[in-house]
């Protein structure tokens, strides 16, 4: 399963040791018992899925850049496995997760040590020196994202409250750039109206959508990644970082100042 995402892996980061980090996340889930609280379903999306979202992001969303300091959230992050695998390849600067589940905030912040411990002691080409702070509270109740540059959100079992929530604060923020949410298949034409008329987001570009499986049960989900519809143009250029993208919006760009030329010709 892992090769099929050989192409997307960041490079530097050796497929076998992203699927080494996952074998370490699960042990040290089932030695501290699990990931369950007393409150919200609890689950993650595989190895191999999550490489895909963070390359998608990386790619589209400057997610992973050298030019401005990324800050990644998870809404509802669980023991952050997401936010670890981000970390350790390098994708974000730092990190925050955001969890109602007090339960699960103390299991995260045990489950984080003791992954660390196991990177530095293997000796992996990792980064363990890592910055993520867990937030433990209800993401409805949060008074901004400020300064978080991107959010990650599966958010199954997430009540609708949370999501308005969510977006609210996503629509208010004037850093936060770019969402990734993973759910099931929205029916709807165009995931963009969805989240901004069912969940408050504000206009929104969908960039890219693939499914997902729910690691254990293998259960299948969609990745949808946003980015804000009315994002300065410059701001996108600063944080893409793929020469594939950058070609285009300099194109782009190349012909919006023409045109102006032409206009100012007498
Ligand atoms: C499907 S799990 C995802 C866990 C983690 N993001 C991962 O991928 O491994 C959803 C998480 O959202 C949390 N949650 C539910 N309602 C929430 C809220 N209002 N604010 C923050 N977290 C919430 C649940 O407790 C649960 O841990």
């Amino acid at each position: 399963m892992i090769d099929r995402f050989n192409s997307l892996i960041h490079p530097g980061t050796m497929t076998s040791e992203v699927s080494t980090l996952y074998r370490i996340m699960n042990a040290v889930e089932n030695n501290i018992g699990g990931g369950e609280g007393v409150e919200g379903l609890y689950g993650s999306i595989t190895g191999a899925s999550m490489e895909r979202v963070l390359r998608s992001m990386e790619t589209l969303t400057g997610l992973h850049t050298k030019q401005q300091p990324t800050v990644l959230m998870d809404v509802g992050s669980g023991l952050c496995r997401p936010l670890i695998h981000a970390l350790v390849t390098g994708r974000a600067s730092s990190c925050t997760g955001v969890e109602v589940d007090s339960i699960k905030c103390v299991k995260a912040e045990a489950f984080s040590t003791q992954v660390k411990r196991r990177i530095v002691k293997k000796g992996m080409n990792f980064k363990s020196d890592w910055d993520m702070d867990i937030v433990c509270s209800g993401i409805e109740s949060l008074g901004t994202l400020n300064p978080v540059t991107h959010v990650y959100s599966f958010w199954e079992g997430v009540p609708v409250d949370a999501r308005l929530g969510l977006g609210r604060l996503f629509k208010e923020s004037r850093t936060a750039l770019s969402i990734c949410v993973v759910q099931r298949a929205m029916r709807h034409d165009s995931p963009a109206e969805v989240m901004d008329e069912e969940y408050g987001f504000g206009p929104l570009q969908l960039l890219d959508s693939f499914r997902v499986s729910m690691s254990g049960s293998g259960r299948s989900f969609m990745a949808y990644v946003f980015i804000k519809d009315r994002t300065p143009r410059n701001l996108i250029q600063s944080m893409f970082v793929r020469p594939e993208s950058t070609k285009r919006l300099r194109d782009e760009g190349k012909e919006e100042k023409q045109q102006e030329a032409n206009k100012r010709k007498p």
